[in-house]
């Protein structure tokens, strides 16, 4: 039998029986660490300065009892087998030890029990140890879920007025040369828009974290999630040591944002743990993203402590931590392991010991679709006619201040309105349409208008504040209608409008 290392504390006061109890457990195959102690005080310091595998007591000691020395090992809420070994004690006593919740009882004249009594109540305990971790990975991850979803619900809140507040700033900054703003005015404009686009990037980070098992896969922005990722790790990076992105040329992904985000986040995350505390200087975090073959990889590599070759398939299995309870699940590499799989990609770590750590991922490179091709305008020269349709009367109003000058725009706020306009002979160049409505939804708009104008409904820019239903996730991915997240990216919008032929 190979033999099997125990740490055990030894709570007896005679040499001799304590002499017999090793004895007993070395023949059933236990390596063992030991320390002798006699009183509660000796108890309390070797509680305090080890951790135990097992705890075992005579039941009287001079001054002290095996009830007494467990009452002690449960006030410190540890949960590590213990067994009183005894020699004759009456029923009701042996009744109490163990309603009291020691584990086992064992005469002194029965030393043969003493192993495999050992050997059950370690296994018990250390399923006890894993239900326990599951259940606070459970919690944890409910938790994560519900706060996930409010921040999900204020994000979108949010955005809305912001979408106006965003355009109205960028319409008065472009304010027509007769009436130019002094230096305090622009200057006091420009900070205001500043503040707002760090507004629309803190919701954009919010909407990226907060729904990862939702998100339909599509062709992923790698630099955008990336940053956001980063931001994310801010606190944990910061510190520990300088932060170097290295972006190369890449297309988008075949991805989502939303896993993608987890991905990076934990290894960053990972990165900077393995990281000592205080050094800044002396070390760094370096992203790479580049061209590999027809896929996109990226490394995150770190000057950290490293990882020696024999636990670089052990890190990716759930629970696998070298870190403090408290400090690491182990759930993060299998959690990154099961998304990039799902993404159909592939993950892994090159690492020495002493030399840091370079993890990798290997994506795929989006098919795209062509999205702005079937919004062709008309050879208009001055313009493209532009339909905005948003339940929220203030965006109509933002965007319409904000093309006017250069196309022309109507604006409505209920479907149907917008419908009577196109059915009583109207055409228009561009729609944008607000994917969530309360009287009849973006798709159901798109579905009517292939009905009554098909030829419009290929005309159709969608704009999504963040929420999707399912219907409307399934609808986006199976038209490839295009789609902008609010607020508008108003540079992004002006160049697809640009970019149509005239
Ligand atoms: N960049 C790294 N450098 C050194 N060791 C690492 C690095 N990344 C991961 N590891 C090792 O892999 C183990 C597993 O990592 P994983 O992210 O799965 O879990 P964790 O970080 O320990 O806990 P969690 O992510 O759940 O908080 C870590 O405990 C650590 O030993
Ligand atoms: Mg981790």
């Amino acid at each position: 039998m190979s033999s099997r290392p125990l740490r055990l504390l030894l709570i007896e006061d005679s040499e001799d029986d304590a002499e017999l109890l090793l004895r007993e457990l070395r023949r059933c195959g236990y390596e063992l660490s030991h320390t002798r102690v006699e009183t509660p005080e000796e108890l309390r310091q070797a509680l305090c300065s080890n951790t135990w595998d097992v705890i075992i007591t005579d039941y009287a000691l001079p001054g002290f009892d095996g009830l007494a020395a467990f009452a002690q090992v449960k006030q410190r809420g540890l949960d590590v087998p213990f067994l009183i070994v005894s020699g004759k004690i009456g029923e009701d006593v042996a009744v109490a030890a163990m309603r009291a919740g020691v584990h086992d009882f064992v005469l002194k004249d029965k030393l043969g029990r003493l192993g495999p009594a050992v050997t059950r109540e370690l296994r018990e305990a250390s399923l006890r140890a894993e239900r326990r971790k599951m259940q606070e990975q459970l919690m944890l991850s409910d938790r994560l879920a519900s706060l996930g979803l409010l921040a999900a619900s204020v994000a979108h809140e949010i955005n809305n007025p912001l979408t106006s507040l965003m355009m109205n700033l960028d319409f008065t900054q472009q304010a027509p040369a007769h009436r130019k703003l002094n230096e305090d005015e622009g200057q006091a404009l420009r900070e205001a828009f500043e503040c707002a686009e760090r507004i629309q990037q803190i919701i954009r980070d919010i909407k990226i974290f907060s729904s990862p098992e939702e998100q339909q896969f599509g062709p992923t922005d790698l630099h955008r999630v990336l940053d956001s990722a980063l931001r994310m790790a801010h606190n944990h990076v910061f510190h520990r040591a300088l932060l170097l992105k290295d972006y190369g040329e890449v297309p988008r992904v075949h991805g989502s944002e939303a896993r993608l985000g987890q991905v990076f986040l934990n290894l960053v995350i990972n990165a900077a743990q393995a990281i000592p505390d205080g050094h800044r200087d002396a070390h760094e975090i370096r992203v790479v993203t580049r061209m590999d073959g027809g896929a996109v990889r990226v490394e995150i590599h770190d000057t950290g402590a490293g990882i020696p070759p024999e636990l670089h398939e052990r890190i990716f299995e759930p629970f696998f931590t070298t870190k403090r309870a408290g400090e690491g699940t182990g759930l993060g590499l299998s959690i990154c392991r099961r998304l990039v799989t799902e993404m159909k990609g592939s993950i892994g770590v090159e690492s020495k010991p002493g030399q840091g750590s370079t993890f990798w991922i290997r994506l795929r490179a989006a098919q795209e679709a062509k999205v702005v091709e079937a919004v062709k305008a008309k050879a208009t020269g001055q313009g493209l006619g532009v339909l905005v349709l948003d339940d929220e009367v203030s965006v109509g109003k933002a965007l319409k201040r904000l093309l006017r000058a250069r196309h022309e725009v109507v604006t409505f706020d209920r479907a149907q309105e917008a419908l009577a306009y196109i059915t009583s002979g109207h055409r228009v160049d561009v729609i944008l349409c607000d994917l969530m409505m309360p009287e009849m939804s973006g798709p159901e708009f798109h579905g009517e208008l292939e009905r009554l104008a098909p030829e419009q409904a290929r005309r159709i820019i969608f704009m999504t504040g963040g929420a999707f239903t399912e219907e409307s996730r399934a609808f986006l991915s199976a038209t490839h209608t295009p789609c902008m997240d609010k607020p508008i990216d108003v540079q992004r919008l002006f160049s697809m409008l640009e970019a149509l032929p005239a």
